[in-house]
């Protein structure tokens, strides 16, 4: 069976990622069960430079197929801030709180509120990419803090043609939509191809 490492140690993203793939005959392991693995330096200005160099450090470390994913917000008022930078908008070591208190506070009083999240994921071999996939959700951000699912943005980012939050979905209903969600199902089928392959 192929043995498929998620390059990330984000609890987070790794659940979402387990769920979305949940219906491949994969093993799937993280970076979690890798800690002596250095930590790959995202230091990229667009996703896909983040998501190829963790991927590819992740499987030339291992020697495994590697799933890596990159994502960003993008607020138009913002000048598409925080974008590639969405983990560490609020500083060093910055909780998700901090992120979210700091969007909301520089779009105080702000009428345009539209943003987008695009996620790029790639899946390399320890010789090289084997695909690269993106996808995006438009939204806007909200005013305040609703709902208490999900992780990072998702209490103040309501996807377009919603009412509600990401936080306020069911992990279900967000994976569905979601641009993760939306990235992974185009690199389903370069998946299957694989594991037909293996
Ligand atoms: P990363 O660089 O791909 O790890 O993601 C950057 C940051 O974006 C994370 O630290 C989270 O704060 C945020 N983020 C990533 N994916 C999501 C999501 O699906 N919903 C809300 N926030 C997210």
């Amino acid at each position: 069976m192929l043995k498929l490492l998620l390059a990330s140690r984000n609890p987070d993203k790794i659940a979402e990622l387990r769920d979305l793939l949940a219906g491949l005959e994969v093993q799937l392991v993280s970076l979690l069960d890798y800690p002596t693995l250095p930590e790959t330096l995202e230091d990229r200005d667009i996703l896909a430079g983040n998501a190829g160099k963790k991927a590819l450090e992740a499987a030339q470390g291992t020697g495994l197929t590697c799933l890596a994913d990159d994502t960003g917000l993008f607020i138009d008022a913002l000048e598409g801030a925080p974008g590639v930078r969405a983990a560490r908008f609020a500083g060093e070591s910055c909780s998700y709180k901090d992120n979210r208190d700091k969007a909301l506070r520089l779009l105080s009083g702000v009428q345009n509120r539209q943003a987008e999240f695009r996620t790029c994921v790639v899946l390399a071999a320890p010789d090289g990419i084997i695909s690269i996939q993106e996808g995006r959700m438009p939204g806007s951000i909200t005013t305040s803090e609703r709902g208490s699912n999900g992780f990072g943005y998702d209490s103040i980012f309501a996807p377009e043609g919603s009412k509600l939050t990401y936080a306020e979905l069911t992990d279900a209903e967000k994976n569905l939509i979601s641009h993760r969600g939306r990235a992974l199902r185009l690199m389903l089928p370069v998946l299957q191809d694989l594991i037909t392959l293996a």
